[in-house]
């Protein structure tokens, strides 16, 4: 495959920050990708490159220079060899100086073309590519907004409902219904109902337990939903200890907080329980709550295949968050991938707080058959571009299993 010509241009992301938009074109073939941007960062993440006044301009300077240069004089035959050659033409560790988010457009831009070279969809070219059977994920739905993504109105950052019907199609109607109810029994409890981030809802309560309450009463009715939050804990650290609606909580306090939820309510799963920093905690909570629940790592291993190798060893979690901006390819987001189903481990794919229109992570997510996705609440558009790619790629998967 040989590039023609390259354009980039900065669109406002959901909180209304630049972020980067690439057109990759073969003259026979052009493909777009977006890339989102996250606010809990971990910091072992690769590098977003963003000016001091915030915007992209650089990052945009260096897909339009730099690497358009470099990659219209060449021929690639795989994905693969185009994320190679961007690693290496970067030269960092962390792509620092290129930019993860121009990086990762230019390769999230050329799967697609790839894909439609071969005729196939998004998520068949993923699945191929990683060697993975494809299958429909569990829908991660953000629909309580805290921490960081809502000025700590509510502590844990999110509050999620897990919806795994039989397709696609049911589980999306199911998410919107139970939204709509929740939105209903949140108005009528409180006077003021602010949404967060995430395109979720962000109300406020006295206590830990109340929004587990609610949603509860959401998950009772309904056969195959529970509760998981990601309590995103790099967030609530302050020195030693962790602050909770304004409590003070020791690792072991915390492990015992998070032991009551899962006794009480229904869940699936803890997201991030500890800060990246305390990882003892994370080996703790693995082996006290993890035959139970699911804890899935995101800032301490940042779909980094090397931490996801190491977390393995330590038994820190038992699932990791996938996002392709915190390593920069689609290639090596394979690659974590890969690692994390050798470690014997689920995957569940997400989108960041900071999100654009692309779909690309419900390709990936279907293609590499994961446990999961995160795409957010359902309050905002570029959320809800997620759900309906997912339920077109069900009727894709469909005709082509016909
Ligand atoms: P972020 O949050 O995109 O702001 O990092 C998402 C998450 O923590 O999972
Ligand atoms: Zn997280």
């Amino acid at each position: 495959m040989r590039i023609k010509s390259i354009d980039a241009h900065a669109i406002s992301d959901t909180r209304g920050r630049e972020t980067i938009e690439t057109t990759l074109s073969t003259g026979e073939f052009e493909a777009t990708a977006s890339i989102p941007s996250g606010k809990s960062t971990g910091s072992h993440e690769a590098k977003e490159l963003r000016d001091e006044d915030g915007s992209v301009t650089t990052a945009i300077q260096n897909v339009t220079g730099e690497i358009t240069v470099a990659l219209k004089e060449r021929d690639f035959s795989t994905m693969e060899e185009i994320d190679a050659f961007l690693c290496e033409l970067d030269g960092t560790q962390n792509k620092s100086r290129l930019g993860a988010n121009a990086i990762l457009s230019i390769s999230i831009a050329s799967a697609r073309l790839f894909a439609q070279e071969a005729n196939i969809p998004l998520w068949r070219f993923i699945a191929d590519t990683a060697k993975v059977t494809p299958h429909a994920p569990r829908l991660f739905v953000n629909v309580m907004n805290g921490g960081a993504h809502a000025d700590f109105r509510l502590p844990i950052q999110e509050q999620i409902l897990v919806v795994g019907e039989e397709t696609l199609k049911e589980s999306v109607t199911v998410a919107h219904e139970a939204f709509a109810e929740l939105g209903n029994v949140l108005r009528g409890e409180l006077s003021n109902l602010p949404m967060g981030d995430e395109g979720g809802y962000s109300p406020s309560f006295d206590t830990i337990e109340r929004p587990f309450e609610i949603l509860a009463d959401i998950v009772s009715g309904r056969e195959n939903t529970s509760i998981a939050i990601d309590s995103a804990a790099n967030e609530l650290l302050d020195g030693d200890e962790y602050v909770l609606l304004k409590k003070r909580y020791t690792s072991a306090q915390l492990l015992e907080l998070y032991t009551q939820l899962v006794e009480h309510f229904h869940f699936h799963a803890i997201e991030d329980p500890f800060a990246e920093s305390d990882t003892e905690s994370f080996t703790e909570i693995t082996a006290k709550l993890g035959d139970r629940v699911i804890i899935i790592g995101d800032d301490l291993i940042v779909t980094n295949p090397k931490r996801i190798e190491d977390a393995a060893v330590h038994k820190y979690i038992n699932a990791a968050l996938i996002k392709p901006n915190q390593i920069g390819t689609v290639s090596e987001t394979i690659d974590a991938v890969h690692k994390t189903y050798e470690a014997g481990w689920h995957a569940v794919v997400s989108h960041r707080s900071g999100e654009t229109y692309d779909t690309f992570i419900a390709d990936l997510a279907y293609g590499i058959g994961a446990h999961g996705i995160k795409a957010g609440g359902l309050a905002q558009q570029q959320r809800l571009a997620k759900y309906e790619r997912l339920r077109v790629i069900e009727q894709e998967a469909t005709a082509l299993s016909n």
